[in-house]
């Protein structure tokens, strides 16, 4: 008689549109990947890439005033803006080498390292954005466990660009053999319709609108920057460093 093999070897990758699905997928089993485009992940990226020695991501404005005045740059951002009394907010352009070479930053944001938080049982837990796509796809693959792409959203609701983003990963990964949810199929059909002109696509964006009414489109033109870093950073303990 033949036996037939129920069980598949074959590795997921799914994403999580928002984080308020988390608790529908099984995070214990999976490395994920927390992506906020505008800005929070595309910032950890460069703040890394940069030198930081460690970006410290905590959920609460009061977690991050319980670091002041120790040895480190204490940084918060609220609805786009910076809060007053911090070192700097979310903006990419405060993650330069001169800012954070050698330091510990210790980060809140609405809705990144919220995502970063919930998300603390997974396997491993790392940080991608468009500025580090290809190194964190190549890495990934060659990891040979589940994926789980955590869309940090905006207050919980689904936003376009995480998404586009995740399905930026799908389509990196689509040589391997790995098993899609519908929502890792959705994203990547969304990269297809908006690679070709991500900033005009992303214009849709709702946060992309509320960044230009703040001033600051060039965050929005920076974080869609390609590949311009390499550094991967991956949370050890309490702190992201450079994996
Ligand atoms: C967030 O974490 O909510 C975002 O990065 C918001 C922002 O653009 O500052």
């Amino acid at each position: 008689m033949k036996i037939v093999q129920l069980t598949s070897d074959r590795k997921r990758i799914d994403v999580c549109l928002t984080p308020a699905l988390l608790p529908l997928y099984e995070i214990e089993n999976s490395i994920v990947v927390v992506i906020d485009i505008f800005r929070a992940t595309s910032s950890i990226c460069y703040g890394i890439e940069n030198g930081a020695t460690a970006i410290i991501p905590v959920s609460q404005i009061e977690e991050c005033v319980a670091y002041q005045g120790q040895d480190c740059l204490i940084a918060a951002e609220r609805n786009g803006e910076v809060v007053e009394g911090f070192d700097f907010g979310n903006s990419p352009f405060a993650y330069v080498p001169e800012k954070v070479a050698g330091k510990t930053i210790v980060l809140t944001t609405t809705n990144g390292t919220h995502a970063i938080q919930l998300s603390r049982k997974a396997k491993q837990i790392v940080i991608g954005s468009f500025l580090n796509l290809t190194s964190l796809s190549n890495w990934l693959q060659g990891q040979n466990e589940n994926i789980l792409l955590v869309c940090a959203g905006w207050k919980n609701k689904f936003n376009l660009e995480d998404s586009v983003f995740a399905g930026a990963v799908v389509d990196k990964l689509s040589g391997g053999d790995y098993l899609l949810d519908d929502s890792a199929v959705a994203a990547a059909d969304l990269y297809t319709l908006a690679k070709d002109d991500l900033a005009g696509y992303l214009k849709k964006s709702s946060h992309s609108d509320r960044l230009k009414k703040l001033g600051i489109e060039e965050d929005i033109a920076f974080c869609l920057n390609i590949d311009i870093t390499s550094a991967i950073p991956v949370l050890d303990g309490e702190k992201l460093v450079k994996l």
